[in-house]
């Protein structure tokens, strides 16, 4: 709850992100009159494209007209102005990301909230990329909802359970999705057909949870309630700094660009762009780092607070420039793997 700002009974651990988001889309998106359609942007997750655009599908609306996406000036960040011009009369819901998984940039959460309450708009963001990495104040800001996964800088492991969030003043809204965990813990064990939903973010849970999954989710969680979310998120930003500075000392003339905000906008990964990203990728994978390729040409560099250290990071770099000086990166396909 406090990596998200929820109080109790606003936050559960449930599903995944993707399953989540459908949950949550099916209970929120209530077209009616002209508001039909939903506001995302252009530089979203794919899946929260593809669930958006099948729940528009179900209720029989052509996702390529119903399904409006907030265009990138630059191809890396969003506008906020531009989102909240485009939270016209014909929105019926809005799901953005809070922080962009390319380019790493934060959206301000609080701004565009308060800019759907003036106009009644429903507004849920994919936290993915926020959560564990940047503070929120979800329930102070009014947000109808939000979801995610604990996978990445909570390091709840690959799959592990997600997680989502539906505000207070929402508690009692029947799930667009039911199944049996969605029920009252009380009566959940008597069986009925009739489902006696419970009055919080319990009620969009739909089955049996991933039990071992929850294990690491817990570890990790106790890990961030001593260290403190405040101070992961000062040395997250304090190690993205140097690495930035450090490429602009080793990297200088190599190609390379920065695609994430370079003030504290960013979240917690910077984007390296190339244009031999993919292999590089490789050759520094060959080497004990683990980046992300993101096409056509993004290096995700993703330091962990909890357990990276500033050496770490300016190992990292070294390795990037004996790669490119004996240009290792020429041993491998400038294509991405299956998974990138
Ligand atoms: C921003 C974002 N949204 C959604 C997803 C989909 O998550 P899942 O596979 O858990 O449904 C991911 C996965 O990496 C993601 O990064």
């Amino acid at each position: 709850m406090p990596l998200v700002g929820g109080k109790k009974g606003e936050v559960i651990a449930t599903g995944s992100t993707t399953t989540n988001l459908h949950q949550l889309v099916a209970t929120f998106y209530k077209p009616s009159g002209n508001r039909t359609k939903i506001l995302a942007d252009e530089l979203n997750f794919p899946s929260d494209i593809y669930a958006l655009k099948s729940q528009l599908a179900l209720k029989g609306y052509d996702p390529e007209e119903y399904l409006v996406r907030v265009k990138s000036p630059d191809g890396r960040m969003l506008r906020v102005q531009d989102i909240i011009d485009a939270m016209t009369d014909d929105i019926a819901l809005i799901v953005l990301p809070a922080v962009l998984y390319r380019s790493g940039q934060v959206l301000d959460m609080e701004r565009l909230t308060a800019a759907t309450r003036e106009r009644g708009i429903p507004i849920g963001f994919d936290l993915c990329h926020s959560i564990g990495a940047v503070e929120h104040a979800l329930h102070d800001w009014g947000m109808d909802f939000a979801f995610w996964c604990t996978y990445k800088h909570l390091n709840g492991g690959p799959g592990s359970v997600a997680g989502l969030f539906v505000h207070e003043k929402h508690f009692g809204k029947a799930p667009g999705l039911a199944g049996w965990f969605g029920s009252k813990k009380e009566t959940q064990f008597d069986m009925e057909h009739t489902m006696d939903p419970a009055m919080d973010a319990g009620a969009y849970q739909i089955g049996t949870p991933h039990v071992l999954s929850l294990a690491p989710v817990m570890g990790a969680l106790d890990m961030f309630e001593d260290a403190g979310l405040n101070r992961i998120r000062k040395k997250s930003l304090e190690l993205t700094e140097h690495i930035m500075k450090l490429i602009h000392v080793e990297l200088e003339g190599l190609g390379f660009s920065i695609g994430n905000p370079v003030d504290n906008s960013r979240g917690g990964h910077i984007l390296l762009e190339h244009a031999e990203a993919a292999r590089i990728c490789k050759a520094l994978k060959a080497d004990g780092v683990i980046p992300d390729f993101r096409a056509p040409n993004g290096i995700r560099l993703a330091p962990v607070a909890l357990y990276n250290s500033f050496e770490d990071v300016w190992h990292t770099i070294r390795k990037l420039r004996v790669i490119m000086d004996e240009k290792r990166y020429e041993k491998f396909e400038n294509k991405r793997g299956v998974v990138a």
